[in-house]
C-alpha cells in the first residue's frame, strides 16, 4: 500500500461526539480519535462506543482514520482494541499505541489485531499501527520498535510525555526552552533515522500553544527540515500551516521534476552518469533525492508546472537558468560516476 498522507494529524477526544463530527469535516490528512490522555479516566469505557459511532456515522473520505488506545500496560488497552475493531471493522485504518517502550508492546497489539481481523472477516494485516515514542526507554529502543511489526506505519514523537519522562524543567511544549540549541534535535533525528531504516513514516507530536500559529509553523518547519512527514495538530488553526509546511513548494517540486528529466536524458540518451544542470552537478544520488521529493509532492496533489511557466526553485543553487543540460567539467571527480 502506498504511504498515506499525514501532513496534519488531528487529535480529537473520543469522549466528545461534536468534536469528532467537526474533525471529519476538517482539512486534516489524518484524524485520531483519542481514548488515552484527552479522555478523562472516568469517561474512557464509555468513549469506546462514541468512537465507534463516530467512525460508523460520519463521512471520513480522504482521511486516515485512527484510534489511539491506552498504553498496553493499562487496564484499558485490551478492551479498547477489541471494542473498536469489533464495532468499526474496516472503518478504522490504524491503531495508535501510546508510550511504546519496547518491541513487545507493538507485538501485543499486532497479535490482538490478527485475532480480531480473523474473527471479523477482515483481511489479515489490514489494520496498521502507529507507535508513539514518548519516554526515555522508548527512545532508547526506537530501533527495535521501528522493526517490531509489518503493520507499523509510523513512529510518532510525544514531546509532552517525553518532557515529563526526562524531567525537563518545562511546563508546556513550545519553542521557548532555555537551551542554546534545539532541545529536541537528538530525539527528532533519532526517530527519523529509526523510522527511515524500517521504511516507515515519522511524525512530530503536538505544539501546545494553540494560538501561537507562528510558533507552530516554526516547530513544524524544524521537523520538515529533518524529513518528517507531518505533525500533530490540536486546533483547526494549525491544520493549514501543517499542510503547507509539509508540502514541497511548487518551485522545488518543479526543480525535482527537472532533475529527474535531466538525469534520465543524461543516462539514457547521453550515457553519462554525472552531468551539469545549470551550476549544479547531478548524478544518481541527485536522482534519488529528487525522486523522494517528487513523490512527496505528488502525494500532496502537486503537478509539474508546464515548461515555460516555471519559477526558479527557492532552495535552488542553479541560478534560475531553466534546465540547461551540459556536460560535466573535466574536474568532476571519478567517484561521481
Ligand atoms: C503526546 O501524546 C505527547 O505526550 O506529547
Ligand atoms: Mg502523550
Amino acid at each position: 500500500m502506498p504511504a498515506r498522507l499525514r501532513r496534519s494529524v488531528l487529535a480529537v477526544p473520543g469522549s466528545n461526539p461534536r468534536m469528532m463530527e467537526k474533525a471529519a469535516a476538517s482539512e486534516a490528512d489524518e484524524v485520531f480519535l483519542d481514548l488515552e490522555d484527552a479522555c478523562a479516566p472516568l469517561e474512557k469505557p464509555a468513549a469506546r462506543a462514541k468512537v465507534v459511532e463516530a467512525l460508523r456515522s460520519h463521512d471520513w473520505s480522504g482521511k486516515t482514520r485512527v484510534v489511539r488506545i491506552n498504553q498496553v500496560t493499562s487496564q484499558f488497552a485490551f478492551d479498547d482494541i477489541a471494542e473498536v475493531v469489533r464495532g468499526a471493522g474496516a472503518g478504522v485504518d490504524c491503531i495508535m499505541v501510546p508510550k511504546v517502550r519496547n518491541a513487545g508492546d507493538v507485538a501485543f497489539v499486532d497479535r490482538a489485531l490478527l485475532q480480531l481481523e480473523a474473527a471479523e472477516g477482515l483481511e489479515p494485516g489490514s489494520i496498521g499501527i502507529e507507535a508513539q515514542i514518548e519516554d526515555a526507554e522508548g527512545l532508547m529502543r526506537a530501533e527495535e520498535i521501528a522493526f517490531a511489526s509489518a503493520r507499523l506505519e509510523t513512529l510518532t514523537y510525544g514531546p509532552a510525555d517525553f518532557s515529563a519522562s526526562l524531567q525537563l524543567p518545562s511546563l508546556t511544549v513550545a519553542n521557548d526552552y532555555n537551551y542554546p540549541g534545539d532541545i529536541f534535535h537528538y530525539v527528532l533525528f533519532k526517530l527519523a533515522v529509526a523510522a527511515r531504516a524500517a521504511g516507515i513514516q515519522v511524525i512530530d507530536g503536538p505544539y501546545l500553544l494553540i494560538r501561537d500559529v507562528e510558533g507552530f509553523r516554526a516547530a513544524a518547519s524544524r521537523a520538515a527540515a529533518l524529513g518528517y512527514d507531518g505533525k500533530w495538530v490540536l486546533h483547526p488553526g494549525q491544520i493549514g500551516p501543517a499542510n503547507e509546511v509539509f508540502t514541497p513548494s511548487q518551485a522545488d517540486f518543479d526543480k525535482a521534476a527537472r532533475i529527474l528529466e535531466a538525469y534520465r536524458h543524461a543516462t539514457e540518451v547521453e550515457r553519462k552518469g554525472a552531468v551539469m544542470m545549470g551550476d549544479e552537478m547531478i548524478d544518481e544520488a541527485s536522482r534519488k533525492m529528487a525522486q523522494q521529493f517528487y513523490a512527496r509532492g505528488v502525494a500532496a496533489g502537486l503537478t509539474p508546472t508546464p515548461e515555460g511557466q516555471r519559477e526558479p526553485a527557492v532552495s535552488s543553487h542553479e541560478g534560475g537558468s531553466g534546465s540547461p543540460l551540459t556536460h560535466p567539467p573535466a574536474e568532476v571527480p571519478a567517484t561521481a560516476e
